[in-house]
């Protein structure tokens, strides 16, 4: 092979997400959607400075209602979030008292300069459109007014009457799109959480899993189905895999399934994971972990006690060893895809399909492209 045949094969095996070309751009998330921010009691009426999708964001609760202002002054750019409140429905930046309208941004007075001020009603500070529900806050992140209600982007379990919602959220190092890719690909869980993960330790875990085109369409989500499981097998000149030991005798069969914009559902026997993988910036992003447990008082309290006394901790325990390798694995490394990363494949194809920007033109669009794409598989 020469030179250039050789930097040819390197180059193709680049991480070639130019194929996808909106999942490629997207590495500050998908805008036309809303995002989990925190939990509901965490937002009072103290500011609460955030960064989201790239976007520095002040939260803050007034009357019994969440307000968030795109946290820049746009007098002198001094963050909103570290201002006061002079006057109920209003909030004023903390270094010339420009005072802007909780719900609208707009400038209702400028008081360093008096109450003739001519820029007042000129001037307006970017608004999110903020809901609360099941115990959280939710903002639209899109650039223009919702194109759905938020429901649409909360799973169902959330919204349920009978739901307890318990979670963690913390922040990772990386990009969001490497941790989403990890939470439905296919192929680690059956090596990277066979050793040392204590929440596995009794599993009867097969050596590998197989989906068929990394799985199916069900409304919003693409969820994985095990098509073929091999428990072990005999490999060419190497011997048997994986060893199965006397204490390995539990199945904990898991049906995992992902969906827009970067959220992750894992089915289990007792209750239903969920994880949110959100843009903060280019390098780190807010994971949310949540255990959803539906059922009667007595059955949400149990569970609440179990959550608090080891499957928290067990979770965590096996999710950084996610967090390690989305860790250590770097943003423009070569790849080169085998079988199970049809998983990744089918998350990145949905990506391309992700909500446009805000006129029903370019969603009927992505719809037209989808069709075709459909044909040709
Ligand atoms: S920077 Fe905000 S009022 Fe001057
Ligand atoms: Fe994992």
């Amino acid at each position: 092979m020469n030179d250039t045949a050789r930097r040819q094969a390197r180059q193709g095996a680049q991480r070639d997400l130019h194929i996808w070309p909106r999942y490629e751009a997207a590495a500050l998330g998908f805008r036309n959607y809303w995002y989990p921010v925190n939990w509901s009691r965490r937002i009072g009426a103290r500011p609460v400075a955030m960064r989201l999708l790239g976007d520095p964001v002040m939260f803050r609760r007034e009357n019994g209602r969440v307000h968030a202002f795109y946290d820049q002054c746009p007098h002198r750019g001094i963050p909103l979030s570290v201002g006061r409140q002079e006057f109920p429905g209003t909030w004023s930046c903390r270094y010339h008292g420009w005072t802007y309208d909780c719900e609208t941004g707009v400038l209702r007075a400028a008081l360093t300069d008096g109450p003739d001020s001519p820029i007042c009603g000129k001037v307006r500070v970017r608004t999110y459109p903020v809901e609360e529900r099941g115990g959280l806050v939710w903002v639209w992140m899109g650039d223009g007014p919702p194109t759905v209600p938020v429901e649409a982007d909360i799973p169902e379990d959330f919204l349920a009457a009978d739901a307890m919602i318990v979670g963690r959220i913390t922040v990772r190092h990386s990009n969001w799109r490497l941790a989403a890719e990890n939470g439905y690909d296919e192929g680690h869980v059956t090596f990277l959480h066979r050793y040392g993960a204590l929440w596995t330790t009794f599993d009867r875990m097969p050596g590998w899993i197989r989906t068929r085109g990394g799985g199916d369409e069900q409304g919003d989500w693409v969820r994985r189905v095990n098509n073929e499981v091999g428990l072990a097998g005999d490999y060419a000149g190497l011997g048997r895999w994986p060893r199965q030991h006397f204490w390995h005798f539990k199945r904990s069969p898991a049906r995992v399934a992902i969906r827009l914009p970067g959220a992750l559902q894992v089915r289990m026997a007792a209750y239903t994971y969920y994880a949110w993988y959100e843009a903060i910036d280019a390098e780190s992003y807010r994971y949310f972990q949540f255990m959803v447990k539906r059922g009667n008082a007595l059955r949400r309290r149990g569970f609440q006690l179990a959550y608090w006394l080891h499957r928290r901790w067990l979770n965590v325990q096996f999710t950084n060893q996610d967090g390690w390798m989305i860790r250590l694995m770097p943003m423009t490394a070569p790849e080169r895809l085998y079988r199970p990363d049809a998983s990744i494949i089918a998350w990145r194809r949905l990506c391309e399909h992700a909500r446009g920007e805000g006129p029903a033109e370019a969603d009927a669009a992505a719809g037209t492209e989808r069709e075709a794409s459909e044909q040709r598989r």
